[in-house]
């Protein structure tokens, strides 16, 4: 039986969000400049949000650019910034086709002004898709998310708004940028790196962890199919004993 069939669509996650990581080390592997791997990374992006637009997954969180990653060369940053405006100008038109609505995490002020306007311009677009929602975690870092989150409680609780008793779990989530989403269940890192990196550190409390060598590139459907099936397999017990959940 083909893997896709083999998963359990009552079972599916509703949210899964991904490190997408490789590209540099798949370029050099194929004798090319790092840039070469971020450009076919983009056949990844496609297939997998395809995939679970196609299963029935409704939010899809990929980290595409982190607040650390303004320290690589400026030329790769440059590359990357310039991609990201091609690559949301092209697939527009398919996530109108496909029902998806394009949103971002992150402080996406701070991009280059063309991948900004490209980017406002994409979510907007797309604002009345139901299917499925594509996050791009873009400028993000998830200290950078909290700190935000703090800052902005602070105020409302000097404004006279807010009672620091009433801040809990519920009130800490609503001030995140992933305000109304629910937590990733599954947190799929390709590439063998086996860390965090600044991603979604609030939201992924009691997310499922899977890790695979395949880089970025190279990443398909299929592999997609694979991370859910083995998520499926799992006992999520959430603090209980195994014998509490049967
Ligand atoms: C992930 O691939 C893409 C971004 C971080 C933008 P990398 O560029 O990190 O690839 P490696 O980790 O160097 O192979
Ligand atoms: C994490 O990948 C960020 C993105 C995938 C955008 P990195 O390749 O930047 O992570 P580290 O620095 O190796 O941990
Ligand atoms: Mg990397």
């Amino acid at each position: 039986m083909d893997l896709k069939s083999q998963i359990n669509l009552e079972k599916l996650p509703r949210h899964i969000a991904v490190i997408m990581d490789g590209n540099g080390r798949w370029a050099k592997e194929h004798g090319m400049p790092r840039v070469f791997g971020h450009r076919n990374g983009v056949k990844a992006v496609r297939e997998t949000t395809e995939a679970c637009a196609e299963l029935g997954v409704e939010y899809l969180t990929l980290y595409a650019f982190s607040t650390e990653n303004w320290s690589r060369p400026q030329t790769e940053v440059n590359a990357l910034m310039a991609l990201l405006v091609e690559t949301i100008k092209n697939e527009v038109k398919t996530l109108n086709k496909n029902s998806i609505r394009l949103k971002a995490i992150g402080d996406i002020s701070k991009l280059p002004p063309k991948s900004y306007n490209a980017l406002r311009s994409a979510m907007e677009d797309t604002s009345q898709n139901e299917r499925m929602t594509l996050v791009l975690a873009l400028n993000y870092s998830s200290r950078w998310e909290i700190v935000e989150a703090a800052k902005k409680l602070a105020e409302q609780a000097k404004a006279g708004e807010l009672s620091p008793k009433d801040i809990d779990n519920d009130v800490f989530s609503n001030a995140l940028a992933t305000q109304g989403m629910p937590d990733p269940e599954l947190l799929i890192r390709t590439s063998g790196e086996t860390r965090i990196s600044n991603y979604l550190l609030w939201q992924i409390a009691y997310t499922e962890l899977y890790f695979t060598p395949v880089r970025w590139p190279d990443f398909r459907k299929e592999h997609l199919y694979e991370a859910i099936l083995n998520f499926q397999q799992r006992e999520r017990r959430f603090g209980k004993t195994s014998e509490q959940l049967t």
